[in-house]
């Protein structure tokens, strides 16, 4: 679609968005009538493609397909990417309003979370749908309005050779009709390790807390490769000491300053008996929300300056972004959850994940004060027929295509419980 490709090379952050949300309500997937399955012919793609010699390894079924990334560098998937790497992948395309956004603002959060230190030994890879449509240049916007990060390829290759590489990757619906929706797969991050030979997926919004220990445990736990580093004579340099140790303790004290947490550990995994620790953290990794005193779950990875500390995780598994446990009840709730934290936050602060790429910043449905002056028509009208339809900006996009009134009325009960302290519904100068 040549509407997300702005002839002077990069459109802004902006612009995308409002393409992207024009885009969410006319492709709502099941408005259309489902449109019958494009037949691939797996046989006859695979016959087509180099023959490897089998390792007795679950990635030897993923073919070595070339692939360009969004900087224009080619890859042969298997050889140059899978081959003794670890790597999180998952399936999208730009034009793909509804899931892809929500999907790829958490696993940016995620690659946060393992930051700078495993970046260089864990490549997230995302790999378009729809290769006719994600040009280059339109995966590298993508990826620019994401947060640029490195390390984390927009791969594009041919159509049908993505299509035998999805399945090969085990992201597919047994109904031909389901599995030809392209939506139906942006919803699940495979990842793992080709030395370790170990594979696994998980829904991507699963909580980022089950993702990062998923992935310690999958890709990244054991002799972790750095095919980058290897030698002029192919030897590969600090074997043994490039390694992720996972482990379970209590916080001693946490010093956001030093960015230091002292952790008292009962036993890290294949390294030290207990002693309590100081652990540097490591680069985008948050400590709020957590307290001194509580058990967790951490991996280490040696960096440059010692073991940092690259995820922590409770014991009772609860995300620290979650909303709370009655904020997320009910229908509106859910639709809130789903449709509008990215921007506004799960509590309503306006700090959702595309909040900080946003001009002006979203509304902060908790701000009691401010909320009082709004009536609920005034909320049902602005979600319903968008920010630009009552003087406000079109970053907030009409819904009225999306949600049925049903649904909107439920949002504006839900929004009227964020606010802290609860503010009435009241109409605008009706205040005494
Ligand atoms: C792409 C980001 C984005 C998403 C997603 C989004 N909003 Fe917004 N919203 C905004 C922005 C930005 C504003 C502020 C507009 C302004 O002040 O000009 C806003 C404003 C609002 C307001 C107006 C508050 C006021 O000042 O009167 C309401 C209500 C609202 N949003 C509700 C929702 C609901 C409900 C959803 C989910 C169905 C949602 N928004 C999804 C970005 C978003």
């Amino acid at each position: 679609m040549v509407l997300m490709k702005s002839p002077a090379g990069f459109f802004r952050v902006r612009t995308f968005l409002v393409v992207a949300f024009a885009c969410l309500i006319a492709c709502q997937p099941g408005e259309e009538a489902a449109e019958p399955p494009k037949a691939v012919d797996y046989a006859e793609i695979e016959a087509r493609l180099e023959p490897r010699a089998p390792r007795g390894k679950t990635s030897d079924a993923f073919p070595n397909i070339r692939m360009t990334d969004q900087h224009g560098h080619e890859y042969r998937f298997f050889d140059d990417l899978i081959k003794d790497r670890s790597v999180v992948v998952n399936f999208m395309f730009t034009d793909c309003a509804l899931i892809c956004p929500g999907t790829t603002s958490h696993l940016a959060r995620l690659h946060a979370v393992f930051g700078s230190a495993m970046g260089r030994d864990l490549t997230f890879i995302s790999v378009t749908l729809d290769p006719e449509n994600d040009s280059q240049e339109a995966l590298h916007e993508y990826w620019k309005a994401f947060g640029g990060h490195e390390n984390w390829l927009y791969l594009r290759g041919d159509f049908e050779e993505t299509e035998l590489l999805r399945r090969r990757m085990g992201v597919y619906d047994l109904d031909p009709v389901v599995d030809a929706d392209k939506t139906s797969h942006g919803g699940i991050v495979t990842f793992g390790s080709d030395a370790k030979d170990r594979w696994a997926a998980l829904p991507a919004l699963s909580s980022l807390h089950d993702l990062r220990d998923t992935i310690i445990r999958f890709a990244l736990a054991g002799r972790r490769p750095r095919p980058a580093a290897v030698g002029d004579d192919g030897s590969a340099p600090n074997a043994g000491m490039d390694r992720v140790y996972s482990g379970q303790g209590v916080i001693r004290e946490i010093s956001p300053e030093k960015a230091e947490v002292i952790i008292e550990h009962e036993k890290i995994d294949g390294l030290m008996p207990a002693m309590t620790m100081a652990f540097s953290l490591a680069k985008g990794l948050s400590l709020e929300g957590f307290s001194v005193g509580e058990a967790v779950r951490f991996g280490l990875v040696n960096s440059d300056d010692g073991f940092e500390v690259v995820a922590l995780g409770r014991d009772r598994p609860e995300p620290p972004s979650a909303p709370s446990a009655s904020a997320a009840s009910g229908a509106g709730g859910k639709d809130y959850a789903l449709y509008c934290a990215s921007c506004h936050g799960p509590a309503g602060d306006g700090d959702g994940p595309l909040a900080a790429t946003l001009d002006p910043r979203p509304a902060r449905h908790s701000d009691a004060e401010y909320m009082a002056g709004v009536s609920d028509a005034d909320l049902f009208r602005v979600i319903q027929e968008g920010g630009a339809a009552v003087g406000k900006s079109p970053l907030m996009a009409a819904w009225g295509g999306t949600l049925s009134e049903d649904q909107i009325k439920n949002l504006v009960a839900f929004i009227r419980t964020l606010a802290k302290p609860p503010a009435a519904a009241e109409g605008q100068g009706s205040q005494d």
